[in-house]
């Protein structure tokens, strides 16, 4: 049932490609002009009306909600706040009937992303449900349901799911962007087309998984690493670093890369891997100097670019790993398939259990 791969994890993350093919099927008109929603119940009156999104999710759900956060506020221009699940319902969250609340969960059994849905709707709330479950408690009690088609997952570790659900937050910003107005016809389709060579530039990533093993095995013997990104390479970050920690037990931190230098900067010496993102043209000056200040303290730091920036790239990285060129916004989609390998690898080289860590179950169904 591994079709050949030696773990779950490594299977899930090759089934990548598929997974986004089968979560953009259908969803995408033949014309590739706007996106099919067809499941959702809600008019365009009610979208019409939404004054801000609260996203709630758990561990890498999560991590998902902080990317959903920026393409939301970026292509449908809708304010959204993203929170842990465990943690909403504790600080009175303003719900307002003109608040959509999306609970994020892979397994939709999660209790704290459930308990934050109650509370939605206890507030009046509309809940939107991301899952990859069909008949889950989440989806059963959330008023609209969109579905990932990743396919069951079964390592501890969430892979496919965190991508597939960074490709419903695109298809649902587009979804508004229509009915609101927010981005034009041909703004709808160059994000559309870009996502639709997504699946085959992954394909081109895990061509070059032994390069990244080799990078894994090298990480593994350091007790603590840093990764570093700005903009949406944060949460890309902090992903990849929760990854590395659930299954190879290193400690690591993410950062966004310019708040280093408000503290942890001391914690950075001589052969600590620091592993950056540097995905956003916009920031891309920024985040090198960050990259300049670690390595003027001894890092050893692995960039992940984009392809066709290699050369101001090199001059600052010690390895260069460059992702296919793809949209800024579609960034995530990307960066984030070298990260799962090097965490596996890591776990790997470190003889732990892959598939099934110490202490982590699959599915947390207590508070
Ligand atoms: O099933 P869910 O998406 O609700 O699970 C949420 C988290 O427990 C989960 O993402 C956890 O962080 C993963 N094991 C991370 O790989």
């Amino acid at each position: 049932e591994k079709a050949g791969f030696d773990h779950f994890m490594l299977k899930e993350i090759y089934e990548q490609p598929k997974a986004y093919r089968d979560t953009m099927l259908g969803r995408v008109a033949d014309d590739g002009k706007s996106v099919q929603l067809s499941e959702l119940t809600m008019t365009k009156d009610y979208i019409n009306s939404i004054r801000k999104v609260h996203i709630v999710a758990c561990g890498t759900a999560y991590h998902a909600g902080l990317v959903g956060k920026t393409v939301i506020e970026s292509i449908a221009r809708i304010p959204v706040e993203t929170d842990v699940a465990s943690e909403y319902r504790y600080r009175s969250p303003i719900i307002t009937p003109d608040t959509l609340v999306i609970v994020v969960s892979q397994s939709g059994e999660t209790a704290d992303t459930l308990a934050a849905l109650r509370e939605a709707k206890r507030n009046g709330a509309r809940v939107l449900a991301i899952t990859n479950v069909v008949g889950s408690s989440i989806a059963r009690e959330a008023d609209d349901v969109l579905v990932t088609l990743a396919g069951p997952e079964i390592a501890v570790a969430s892979t496919k799911a965190y991508t597939s659900q960074l490709v419903v937050f695109y298809l649902l910003s587009l979804y508004f962007a229509d009915t609101l107005g927010t981005k034009n016809t041909a703004e709808v389709s160059e994000i559309l087309a870009a996502m639709q060579e997504l699946p085959e530039q992954v394909e081109s990533i895990l061509e070059q998984a032994l390069v990244l093993r080799d990078i894994a095995e090298s990480i593994s013997s350091h007790p603590s690493l840093f990764f570093i990104g700005r903009g949406i390479d944060y949460p890309v970050a902090l992903e990849g670093s929760l990854k590395l920690k659930e299954i190879s037990y290193i400690h690591s931190e993410a950062y966004p890369a310019g708040e280093l230098k408000h503290g942890t900067l001391a914690l950075i010496e001589e052969g600590v891997p620091v592993i950056a993102l540097v995905t956003q043209e916009e920031l891309y000056e920024k985040t090198l100097s960050n990259i300049k200040e670690v390595k003027a303290r001894g890092a050893n730091v692995l960039g992940i670019g984009n392809v066709g920036y290699e050369e101001e790239a090199n001059k600052s990285v010690d390895t260069l790993f460059s992702i296919p060129r793809t949209l800024p916004i579609l960034t995530p989609a990307l960066s984030v398939v070298p990260l799962q390998l090097i965490s596996y690898y890591a776990s790997l080289a470190l003889g732990h259990d892959v598939d099934k860590p110490r202490n982590l179950a699959k599915s947390v169904t207590v508070e």
